[in-house]
């Protein structure tokens, strides 16, 4: 099989016994949910609507991931098209927060203090970060992906299917280009078979425009050399408790 079962994932997951056990793509299950409760994991599920949300909540989920169209990598919609679940964080969170009585972690475009506290003034009661991360020292992309982080403006990243056949942001390269200008992409998990074909090449001799560039629209802002200094710009913007 090209990806594990998801039961085999929650196997590990169950061996590994994390804190928290965080779900994208779904509704987690009855079973998982209750198991994950039972062995004093929580579980977080990632919405990029309302009614995803409240899907969520429903379920009996810890806490909901809002993540706003400006995130970097894919959209885990699930009730309609990605294509037609498209919220900005800034319309997104404060719908969540009304939406369901459990804690809303806002998810988009948040690479600095601003972009922190303007979350937790939206009623988020907390943040999750990629872009900001991915250029870090610590990240385990590859340099041409570093460097692209660091030169792409928000305005050049693209909510493509090109790369995976499933939708995701990433910067607009020549290979995205190429891709969409054949008017072929084949399904998910497919597309994402194919394009592997070249990726890891293009990954190991350094071709940005031939790899996957995931990034968010807070690229721009996200010019940390050490996770270390990410986390202390971005831990600025939390207000104090009250
Ligand atoms: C390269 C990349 C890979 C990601 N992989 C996952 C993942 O495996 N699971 C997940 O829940 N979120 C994943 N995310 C989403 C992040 O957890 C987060 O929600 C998102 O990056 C927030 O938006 P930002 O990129 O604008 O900070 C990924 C994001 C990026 C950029």
């Amino acid at each position: 099989a090209y990806l594990p079962a998801l039961e085999e994932q929650l196997d590990a997951i169950w061996e590994a016994a994390p804190a928290v056990l965080s779900v994208v793509f779904g509704v987690p299950s009855d079973a998982v949910v209750a198991e994950a409760h039972r062995r004093g994991i929580r579980v977080v599920g990632a919405a990029t609507t309302v009614a995803e949300a409240v899907a969520l909540a429903g379920a009996g989920v810890d806490a909901v991931v809002a993540t706003g169209l400006e995130a970097g990598g894919h959209r885990v919609s699930f009730l309609r098209r990605a294509e037609d679940s498209l919220v900005g964080v800034l319309a997104l969170v404060p719908q969540v927060v009304d939406a369901v009585d459990v804690p809303v972690i806002a998810a988009g475009g948040i690479s600095d203090r601003r972009g922190v506290a303007a979350a937790f003034a939206l009623g988020a009661s907390a943040v999750q970060v990629g872009t900001a991360f991915l250029a870090t020292a610590e990240s385990a992309v590859n340099d041409a992906h570093r460097q692209a982080i660091r030169s792409t403006s928000a305005d050049e990243t693209v909510l493509t299917r090109a790369m995976s056949g499933r939708l995701a942001r990433g910067a607009r390269n020549r290979v995205v280009r190429a891709i969409e200008a054949s008017g072929t992409i084949a399904p998910f998990p497919m597309q994402n078979w194919l394009t592997g074909r070249f990726r890891t090449a293009a990954g190991e001799q350094g071709l940005g425009e031939l790899q996957s560039l995931w990034m968010g629209q807070g690229a721009p802002l996200a010019d940390y050399p050490t996770a270390a200094e990410a986390f202390a710009e971005l831990l600025a913007g939390v207000p104090p408790r009250t």
